[in-house]
């Protein structure tokens, strides 16, 4: 039994997937509604024969999508995208988004850029006006992992946002880890005044690999309701 997050979810990737047309090579997303996407995309292949390359963004994704029958390569193999379709954490109205809720921020941002066109899939709960309650995760490397946090820390006083606590990711007693075998700081900023100044800011911290913010990737926001319908912004 689904519940309406779920449905709003579900409708979403379903809506999302007709935008996949034969012969296009897809980003696939990772996440709760990018799963429903892989798997109606697995359904259209073998249904309808659609023919597509497709380049996950993470295991998780890699795994399912060979499951339900979709011709996964890397992205080097690839080397462009017609298309990807991506879930968020959060989205404000300028398409601005935080992702890496599912700790897969960096491969998503990777794809996503390498993408002529960028969907992201979500339900209505997502949509906010200042970006900032959904904690904003940043990827670093394990080395000298505190040092990096102290100076986020002291970044972020030189910009706007409302609070400075950040914590380590944990998976039960030790560091979450990323496919990239990397560590993730939670960033509990509250609001975040200049989404495009924060992410170059945090970028210039050097054990910082990657953040959260999306700026200027989405193109267009497909936004799933729980009785199936959707609708669109862009
Ligand atoms: C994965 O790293 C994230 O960017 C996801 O896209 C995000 O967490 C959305 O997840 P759900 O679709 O499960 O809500």
């Amino acid at each position: 039994q689904l519940t309406p997050v779920d449905r709003a979810k579900f409708a979403a990737a379903h809506c999302a997937a007709d935008f996949v047309q034969d012969g296009m090579r897809v980003g696939l997303g990772t996440g709760s509604t990018a799963a429903w996407l892989v798997r109606r995309l697995g359904q259209r292949v073998r249904q309808e024969g659609l023919r597509i390359i497709a380049v996950p963004t993470s295991t998780r994704t890699s795994q399912l999508a060979r499951e339900v029958g979709i011709n996964v390569v890397s992205l080097d193999e690839a080397r462009w995208l017609d298309l990807t379709i991506d879930g968020a954490d959060e989205f404000d109205a300028e398409l601005t988004l935080i992702k890496g809720g599912g700790g897969a921020l960096l491969q998503e941002k990777i794809v996503a850029t390498a993408s002529d066109q960028m969907i992201v899939i979500t339900d209505a709960a997502k949509e906010v006006a200042t970006l900032g309650a959904f904690p904003l995760p940043v990827e670093v490397i394990p080395f000298g992992w505190q040092a990096s946090k102290a100076l986020v820390e002291e970044i972020l006083a030189s910009v706007d946002v409302m609070g400075r606590q950040s914590s380590l990711r944990m998976n039960g007693d030790r560091p979450y880890m990323t496919d990239e075998g990397n560590y993730i700081l939670d960033l509990a900023l509250g609001r975040i005044g200049n989404p495009r100044q924060l992410a170059m800011v945090l970028n210039q911290v050097p054990g910082v690999v990657e953040n959260g913010l999306f700026v200027d990737i989405a193109d267009q926001v497909v936004i799933g309701h729980a009785d199936g319908k959707c609708e669109t912004r862009d």
